[in-house]
């Protein structure tokens, strides 16, 4: 009887030091003195006394002075809240939403803000979120299946393709649309390849990274020039928050410059940053350099993404290499 009693005050221990039991609401360290044993979060120690917490939308300005009674208790002020019973000397500041989100409830002495991200941006809440993610766009052979969420991006599936007509001239109309194209590749290509050839591609660098990174990473060429350039800023809306100021650092923007536009909401910090440079550099200002920042910062992903999605929207042609112009 006894060891049956033992093991189980054991596995009770256990079990508690574990947090398999669950302790609801904050335990302000009613463990920390070991002389008075307070019951859980009715009350903590104050001395020699235990004293019973405030309730929530409340905090303490005066403890209490016999054990069991509840000291002096104050509404939070307005902008503060406390969710649970607690001893506190201040309620806690109401969280602030940022400028790409937008309240759902506001501050209430017992809850905190609640906020969401902006119609036409998500965060997934099992990722850290700093930034609201622009929601996608499904492509022109899509559809939506799912509309994004504050939560969750979109989701596209694929157009099942109609059983179209087959008119009698399909045949020809064929033939004359692929004759030209191949006509118009033909010219297309030889452009790109001496416009590819004439951008001065790699910077002040070592020859053997210059040449390793030009094999390594594709050339883009803009179809539009400073256009093309400016339509993909926001795919470097996505990039890592942390990283940001070394990337611009790394495109020669002062800090000082970078520091100026530190309150300006994330997105548009990048844009302002982006439109600086391309100032500063002037003609030269080319996507290539932007990608080649991204590369030094080992940020190989970012940078394979906004390539991609340049591409993908038809601001830019990947540049192709000599062999294949000549096949
Ligand atoms: C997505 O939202 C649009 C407009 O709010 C609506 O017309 C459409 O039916 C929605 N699509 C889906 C798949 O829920």
């Amino acid at each position: 009887m006894t060891f049956i009693s033992t093991s189980f005050s054991v596995l009770v221990l256990l079990l508690s030091t574990t947090g398999v039991f669950p302790r609801p609401g904050i335990d302000f360290g009613s463990r920390t003195k070991r002389d008075v044993h307070c019951t859980g979060n009715l009350q903590y120690p104050n001395g020699n006394n235990c004293c019973l917490n405030c309730p929530a939308g409340t905090h303490v300005t005066s403890h209490c002075i016999k054990t069991g009674e509840r000291g002096q208790c104050q509404e939070c002020d307005y902008e503060t809240y406390t969710e649970h019973p607690n001893h506190l000397n201040q309620c806690l500041k109401c969280t602030k939403c940022r400028p790409d989100q937008e309240v759902v409830r506001h501050c209430m002495p017992t809850q905190d803000t609640e906020c969401q991200c902006k119609a036409g941006r998500f965060c997934d809440p099992h990722q850290a979120c700093e930034i609201c993610k622009r929601c996608s766009k499904c492509e022109k052979d899509e559809e939506i299946e799912r509309n994004c969420t504050s939560t969750t991006n979109t989701e596209c599936k694929k157009i099942q393709p109609s059983s179209g007509s087959v008119s009698a001239n399909t045949p020809v109309i064929v033939i004359i649309v692929i004759s030209s194209l191949v006509v118009v590749a033909g010219g297309v290509a030889v452009f790109i390849w001496k416009k590819c050839r004439s951008t001065d591609t790699g910077r002040d660098l070592p020859e053997e990274i210059k040449v390793e990174q030009e094999e390594d990473f594709p050339k883009l060429n803009p179809v539009n020039d400073e256009e093309s350039l400016r339509k993909c800023f926001e795919y470097f809306e996505d990039m890592e928050i942390d990283q940001h100021k070394r990337f611009f650092r790394n495109l020669g923007i002062r800090d000082n410059v970078i520091k100026s536009k530190e309150l300006l909401p994330y997105e548009d910090k990048i844009h302002e940053l982006l439109n600086i440079w391309v100032e500063k550099e002037g003609r030269e200002a080319s996507l290539n350099d932007l990608l080649k920042a991204l590369l030094d910062l080992k940020q190989r992903q970012t940078a394979e993404t906004v390539m991609g999605k340049a591409i993908q929207d038809g601001h830019y042609v990947e540049c192709p290499s000599e062999s294949e112009i000549l096949y």
